[in-house]
């Protein structure tokens, strides 16, 4: 290989790295998930509800509540965090005012051993049952957030969304206007890139190699 087709490479790979960083649409399983919940709720004529990352940092403080604990999601041994945690923990890890939580209207849950597309995790996870059908199309809902989330990077993968009658600019808000980006796991209305899937070891172990064999290659071509 020669001086030329290196340079090209390191180019090349310039290029790929500076094009993501400047790609601002975002690639976020949890906005994902609103969007196919939308268009769902649309096709069945229901209005779109507002996406609040408020609301979304709290469905993700949600899933965390369960510890990984899959068991506890559904079946005889479902567990749900106490209301009372809405203001005492999860508001305050997202930096949202206590005064503004509203009523949750409706939740979905589901964990699953393997990570599946937000479209899979709508219809496979999610929606199992008419009951989730009807928790869906409640009309009592303005708003939703949602979340997805690994435990310590990895398996099992908890989906979470929440839905609430609140008034949409008024509730669920950040001091600031900002809500708090907490990781790990993904979650909805921040407009923030996040990988659902992600293992951040093995990303970092992907990196290391990549890196390893570029410089390997600029040796062998003499540089
Ligand atoms: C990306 O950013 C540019 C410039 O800031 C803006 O004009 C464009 O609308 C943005 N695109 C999206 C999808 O947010
Ligand atoms: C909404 O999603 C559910 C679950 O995937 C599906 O059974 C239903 O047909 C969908 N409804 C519409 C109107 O697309
Ligand atoms: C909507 O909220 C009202 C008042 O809280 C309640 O009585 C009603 O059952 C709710 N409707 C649905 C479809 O859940
Ligand atoms: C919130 O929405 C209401 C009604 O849509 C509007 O009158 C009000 O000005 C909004 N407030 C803010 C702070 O945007």
């Amino acid at each position: 290989m020669g001086i030329s087709t290196w340079v090209l490479l390191a180019s090349l790979l310039f290029v790929s790295v500076s094009a993501a960083t400047q790609m601002n649409v975002t690639k976020n399983p949890a906005d994902e998930l609103v969007a196919v919940l939308n268009d769902n709720r649309t096709a069945h004529k229901s209005p779109a509800l507002y996406d609040n990352p408020g609301l979304g940092c709290i469905a993700l403080q949600y899933i965390k509540a369960y510890q990984g604990d899959c068991g506890a999601v559904g079946g005889p041994d479902a567990k749900k965090p106490a209301d009372s945690q809405f203001a005492e923990t999860f508001a305050p890890n997202c930096g949202v005012e206590a005064s503004t939580l509203s009523p949750i209207t409706g939740r979905l849950l589901g964990c699953e051993t393997k990570y599946v597309h937000p479209a899979q995790a709508f219809s496979n996870i999610l929606i199992e049952s008419s009951k989730s059908l009807e928790i869906l199309y409640n009309k009592n809902h303005t708003q939703v957030g949602a979340a997805v989330s690994g435990s310590d990077g990895g398996s099992p993968y908890f989906w979470c969304v929440l839905f609430s009658s609140g008034k949409t600019n008024s509730s669920f808000v950040a001091e600031g206007g900002v809500v708090k980006i907490t990781r790990p796991g993904c979650f909805s209305g921040a407009n923030d890139e996040c990988s659902g899937a992600y293992d951040w070891s093995r990303s970092s172990r992907m990196w290391a190699f990549f890196t390893t064999a570029l410089i390997a290659m600029g040796f062998a071509c003499g540089l």
